[in-house]
């Protein structure tokens, strides 16, 4: 089996419009799908702004030259005849297991990879909801995806052996990543140290104990993280985070992962982080 060439990729949101560019920028062809045409058009936007970010930093020549390699779409028809599709949609194990059935369905590749870039959700709940378990694995990219060099690999323990390797491969050799390979326990490696962390800085803040800038000042000045823990959250979506905690509490019932009060409450109350233009911090929008 040769290099990869016709990608599907589910959910363009900030991590589903950055495995497309990647993809893009890699010479792919990429087919997205979203849930509605307001969607769409958010993620086609997501992507220009991008795309055009790159070209002003002088880190790609030219913008359309990629986007003509994107179709974005709200119909999953279309992803018939991919080679390998990523599911990027929400964090959340009902939808993504509705998504499985659906492209176990829809793709008609006999050999194709079926992959979700989950955060927290075991693989083999996905495996099981298609009938081709051995073709379903973990390919979990780091926001931005566009700059940061890791990708995990998660096999999940049906995953077929030349699955994980043209996968890697696919990772490696084509999008220029480099890849750690996890067992397919909630949190892989990267969540399962980093979340709790993240955890306990929110913990830290609402105690009193500190402010949200010196809690981030602390880390960013004495130990040399590029930026602080809640900033961090801010980044990464505080819906996402409260969905890891609850995933890592699930599977290992352990207290260092419940979610906090606070982050209950803010995710209610719609503060995601920059991208609602509001968490821990506020962002301009
Ligand atoms: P997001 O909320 O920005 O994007 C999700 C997108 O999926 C939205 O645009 C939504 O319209 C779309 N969507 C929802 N249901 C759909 C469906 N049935 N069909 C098509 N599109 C659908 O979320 P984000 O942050 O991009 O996360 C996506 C996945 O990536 C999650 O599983 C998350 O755990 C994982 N992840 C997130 C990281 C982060 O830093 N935010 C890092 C690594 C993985």
């Amino acid at each position: 089996m040769g290099d990869i060439t016709r990608v599907g990729v589910i959910g363009c949101g900030l991590m589903g419009a950055g495995i497309t560019e990647v993809c893009a920028r890699a010479g792919l062809d990429v087919v997205v799908i979203e849930s509605s045409d307001d969607a769409a058009k958010a993620g086609t936007a997501r992507l220009e702004s991008s795309l055009n970010r790159a070209v002003e930093r002088g880190k790609l020549d030219n913008a359309q030259e990629v986007l003509d390699r994107i179709r974005v779409v709200t119909d999953m028809e279309q992803l018939a005849e991919r080679e390998l599709v990523v599911e990027a949609i929400v964090e959340d194990e009902a939808a993504k297991t509705a998504v499985f059935r659906e492209l176990d369905r829809i793709v008609t590749s006999p050999d194709a990879i079926l992959a979700s870039n989950t955060s927290s959700i075991p693989i083999m709940k996905l495996a099981v909801a298609t009938s081709r378990p051995a073709q379903v694995m973990g390919i979990h990219f780091f926001n931005p995806v566009p700059v940061l060099k890791l990708v995990e690999l998660v096999p999940s323990l049906l995953t077929a052996e030349e699955t994980t390797e043209r996968g890697r491969s696919f990772v490696q050799d084509q999008l220029g990543k480099n890849s750690i390979d996890c067992q397919d326990r909630a949190g892989f490696v990267v969540n399962m140290l980093l979340v709790p962390f993240i955890l306990s800085a929110i913990r830290m803040m609402e105690s009193g104990f500190a402010t949200p800038e010196d809690i981030d000042q602390g880390l960013v000045l004495g130990a040399a993280h590029p930026q602080g823990p809640l900033a961090l959250a801010d980044l990464i979506g505080l819906d996402t985070i409260k969905a890891i905690a609850e995933s890592l509490y699930d599977e290992f019932k352990e207290p260092l992962y419940a979610s906090p009060p606070l982050l209950e409450r803010m995710v209610s109350a719609g503060l995601l982080g920059r991208k609602t233009g509001r968490g821990f911090y506020t962002y301009a929008k």
